[in-house]
Order: C-alpha cells, then structure tokens, then sequence
C-alpha cells in the first residue's frame, strides 16, 4: 500500500479507463486512496460499437482495491455528462487524465473525411470537451491536475497518421494554453507520449517488447504529475518503459535581414537558419520572438561607430 503520494479525498476522472493505460491508472489511484471516474466508451480500437462491459469490470477492480468508483460510459466527445458524474457522486473533481483513444490508420491519399473528423474528434475535441466541463470546478476551488496524452506520432510524424498526429499535437498546444490560463488558479496541465503494450500496440510489438513496454511503467510518472506536491506546468513528456524525459522546443542561430530582402537573399542565410552549434536557445513563449526581432531591429537602427 502506498506511501507518500496519496490523493486521500481527491476525485480522478480517468477517460478510456476500461483498458490499457487508463486501466492501469485506475488500479494505480485506487491504491493511493483517491476516487474514481471509470469513464470508456467500450468501442473497438477503430472506434467502432460501444459497451458497458470494459468500464464495469474496472470499476469492479477498483473496489476490490478498497477505493469508490463511479462509471460513466459516454463518449469523451460529451465531457460535460463525465464530469457530471463526477460531481453528482462525489461532488467534487480534482484531477482529470484525458487519455481515451482510437486509431483510423490510413495514408492521406486514401484519408476521408470521416477518418479525419473521428480522430480529431475523440482525440481534440474529447479532450477539450472534458477539460472544459472540468475547468470551472477547478478555478473556483483554485485547485486542478490535468495530464493529457498526446504521442510521437505528432511530435515525429508517423507513416498513415495524418489525423492521429495532428489531434496529438494539437493536444499538447492545448496543454499549453491551459498551463498558462491556468497557472494563476493552481491548475497545473502537462502532456505524455506514452510508449506501452496495449491493444492499441499489439500488432506493432514483438512479445519481447510487450512485456517491456507494460502500462504499468507509465503508471508512476503519471500519478508524480497529479499529485498536489506537483510543480510542472506546460511539459511534455516521453514515458516508456521505464525510461522518462522532458521534450522542450530549440530555437536555431536564425539570420535577421533589414530593409527590403528576397527569396536569393534568405537562401543565402539557410545555414543560419538551421544552425544549432553551441546555442542554448530554449524559447518557451511568443513573447521570446517578439523580444528578438525588437532587439535585433534597435541592434541594427543604432549607427555603426
Ligand atoms: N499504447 C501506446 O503506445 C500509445 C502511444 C502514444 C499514445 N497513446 C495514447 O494513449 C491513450 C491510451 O491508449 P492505450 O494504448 O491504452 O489504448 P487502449 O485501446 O487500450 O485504450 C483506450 C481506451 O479508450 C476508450 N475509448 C476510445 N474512444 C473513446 C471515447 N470516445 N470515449 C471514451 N472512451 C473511449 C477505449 O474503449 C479504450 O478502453 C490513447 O489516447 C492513445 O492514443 C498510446
């Protein structure tokens, strides 16, 4: 049983919680006293169908665990009726894991619409929509722990995911925002790109890295980011087997031109443009380029002695 890290009296609504990571979060807070949000769809991994089946049996888990929880079986695109449960059996939600998901692989040449609007839809919008209903509770009690799952998928690029990247990455621009929003209120957001042995995963990985990958290693990274004593804001996050670290945005030298320029002139800064040797430049607001161009256009209107 465990330890320091409790969330004795915290309400965890955990999206997609009938399988995979989010059933392995739930065990994981339903051992450190927290109580719980058993939200899932039960659809098949394309999203396909729905069923009570998945969120009941981990809901049924949890309380063999010794904690309460509460099912909810919408889908994450009405975020409003999760939180609803939430507070109509607790009254109260602490902390939010959005972390439901499907995949409609395909390349774009042969993507529809309807393959786009899926994905953005549970993955985007289903992220917005629960954080939305979720965030009026956690300004007004000035409390609020949100962990978004975003993937490599849109931090890299992957091969027949052009819709599964871009919600991925739209996701994390998401938690960006909500860190700043946020940060005044003590509501903290940060994303993962998890790596882990689902089904979502089963036909990519050999057994070897199954066993390797399981959900359970991404557990404890997540459970660090939701507790009160966390300090992040705004951070993504690579959590695979047993391995975690921080991603951050590098700005290259860059090459500043005044007056009036061309398209010969800029090709002429292309090694500028993309040089990283020796420079420590870690920008993390709009106001970081905004200071740069100011500074190298006073640089450039001082006259030369
Ligand atoms: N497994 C990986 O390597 C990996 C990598 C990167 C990102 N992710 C992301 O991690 C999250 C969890 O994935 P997983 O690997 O555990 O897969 P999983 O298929 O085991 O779990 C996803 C769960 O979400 C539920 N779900 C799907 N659509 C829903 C909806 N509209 N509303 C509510 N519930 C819904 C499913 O029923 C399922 O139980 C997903 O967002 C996935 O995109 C996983």
């Amino acid at each position: 049983m465990s330890e320091n890290l409790r969330f004795d009296g915290r309400v965890v609504v955990i999206t997609g919680a009938g399988s995979g990571l989010g059933r392995a979060y739930a065990l994981e807070f339903a051992k450190r006293g927290a109580k719980i949000v058993v939200n899932d769809l039960g659809g098949s991994v394309k999203g396909e169908g729905k069923s009570t089946r998945a969120a009941d049996e981990v809901a049924e888990m949890v309380r063999n665990a010794g904690s309460v929880a509460a099912v909810n079986y919408d889908s994450v695109e009405n975020g409003d009726k999760i939180i609803k449960t939430a507070i109509d059996a607790f009254g109260r939600v602490d902390i939010i894991i959005n972390n439901a998901g499907i995949l409609r692989d395909v390349s774009m040449l042969k993507m529809t619409s309807s393959d786009w609007d899926t994905i953005i839809n549970v993955h985007l919008k289903g992220t917005f929509s629960v954080t939305k209903a979720a965030w009026k509770y956690f300004k007004d009690q000035g409390y609020g722990r949100i962990v978004n799952t975003s993937s490599g998928s849109g931090i890299y690029g992957n091969f027949g995911q052009a819709n599964y990247g871009a919600a991925k990455m739209g996701i994390h621009g998401f938690t960006q925002v909500l860190a700043k929003e946020g940060e005044k209120y003590n509501i903290k957001a940060n994303s993962i790109c998890p790596v882990a042995a689902s089904r979502m995963t089963q036909d990519l990985f050999t057994p070897e890295l199954m066993e390797l990958l399981v959900p359970e290693k991404i557990v404890p990274f997540v459970v660090c980011l939701c507790h009160e004593s966390c300090k992040e804001n705004g951070g993504l996050f690579e959590v695979a087997g047993g391995w975690f670290t921080r991603l951050r945005w590098q700005r290259a030298q860059g090459a500043f031109l005044k007056g009036k320029f061309t398209a010969e002139d800029v090709k002429k800064e292309w090694t500028k443009v993309n040089c990283f040797n020796g420079l420590n430049d870690y920008p993390t607001g709009t106001q970081d380029t905004i200071g740069k161009i100011i500074s190298f256009s006073s640089e450039n209107a001082k006259p030369k002695l």
